[in-house]
């Protein structure tokens, strides 16, 4: 089961495993055909032999059905994004974050699920003092979507401490970019900009830095994460490297050879200058290192957003 389906890490997520012979129950609480953007996401899998999609909200549905014969839970499912998270709907962000979370464990446990990735995130961390983030550093969310996901991975893996229960894998996802990636998100503005000439909002100085992590790589992490037997805790998915904002605006600019126009506005709250990834048990226990650098990553997420029809071959 891969739950947040119809998700820019999800819908990936489950089209790669449908490649790969997987049959795939997918649940998302967007319905692909009233919402545009599961709409997209989902192109490429509705009626795929192999692929059931499942319009369901985690906070109410019944879990356990969809879970019979399910070896792994791949539960990406969650309300992400570190700006909205300040406003009223941090609501949302605690009810899809930790309480659907729980249902989720819950049915896993019911149903003698084995393993259970959950989609935790580098925003655990909060501010570094420039060193790669460790799993075993001390998590300090300066956000409450940050807050939310230490909550989640947290409760995965104390119920991954009981007798029963599946094992928990819990993926710190670094910043993740490429085709269909969130709109809110910096990477596909500063695309979009430089294609469109439309200006981009920049908040601070653009020398803020992430670990940008291909969404392939993210995809043959968290596949790893689910079937490499006796995996088990929290584990960095990023490269460790990082890149300024300006940085990616620069190559941006050179794959169009068209100036972004800036626009520059206040640091938002939460914000963290830098976020680098130690990926040294990433490779230990997955076997995992990232393969596509930023600028040809850059170039493909660019191409699939100038294309009319999305382009799903990359995360074959
Ligand atoms: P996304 O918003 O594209 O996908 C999340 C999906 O979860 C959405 O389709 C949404 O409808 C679904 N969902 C939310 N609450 C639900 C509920 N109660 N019941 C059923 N479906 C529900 O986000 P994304 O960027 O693909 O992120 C996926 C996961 O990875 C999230 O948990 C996010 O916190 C985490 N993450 C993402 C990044 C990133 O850079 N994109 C980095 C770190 C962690
Ligand atoms: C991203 C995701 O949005 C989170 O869901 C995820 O949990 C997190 O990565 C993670 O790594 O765990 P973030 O790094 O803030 O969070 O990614 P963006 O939303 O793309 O923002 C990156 C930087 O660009 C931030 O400094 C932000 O302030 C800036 N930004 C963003 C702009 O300057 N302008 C924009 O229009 C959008």
């Amino acid at each position: 089961m891969v739950t947040g389906s119809a998700g820019f890490i999800g819908s990936h997520l489950a089209h790669a495993l449908v490649q790969a012979g997987t049959t795939v129950i997918g649940v998302d609480r967007r319905d692909p055909s009233t919402d545009p953007t599961a709409a997209v996401n989902l192109a490429a899998l509705r009626g795929r032999p192999g692929y059931h999609h499942v319009t369901a909200d985690l906070l109410h549905c019944a879990i356990d059905p969809l879970l019979i014969d399910a070896d792994a839970v791949f539960h990406l499912a969650g309300i992400p994004g570190v700006r909205p998270s300040w406003g009223p709907q941090f609501g949302d962000y605690l009810a899809s974050n930790v309480l659907a979370t729980h249902r989720v464990l819950e049915a896993s446990t019911r149903i003698g699920v084995s393993r259970l990735v959950v989609a935790s995130s580098s925003s655990v961390y909060g501010p570094t003092d420039g060193e790669a983030s460790r799993e075993t550093d001390r998590p300090n969310p300066a956000s409450p979507y940050a807050v939310t996901k230490l909550a989640e991975e947290q409760l995965c893996l104390a119920y991954a401490e009981r007798p029963v229960g599946p094992s928990v894998v819990a993926l710190r996802y670094f910043t993740v970019y490429g085709p269909r990636q969130r709109a809110d998100m910096f990477t596909h503005r500063a695309l979009y900009a430089a294609l469109t000439g439309q200006p981009l909002r920049l908040y601070g100085d653009g020398h803020q830095r992430r670990d940008f992590t291909y969404i392939d790589d993210v995809v043959a992490a968290t596949i790893a994460a689910g079937t490499v037997p006796n995996a088990h805790g929290t584990i960095n998915v990023g490269g460790g490297s990082s890149a300024s904002l300006l940085d990616v605006i620069n190559i941006a600019n050179s794959l169009t050879g068209r100036e972004i126009q800036l626009h520059q506005d206040h640091v938002r709250n939460g914000d963290v200058l830098l976020t680098r990834a130690d990926p040294g048990r990433a490779g230990e226990v997955l076997g995992w290192q990232p393969r596509v650098d930023l600028h040809s990553g850059l170039r493909a997420h660019m191409q699939a957003l100038a294309s009319p029809v999305p382009d799903y071959s990359r995360a074959a």
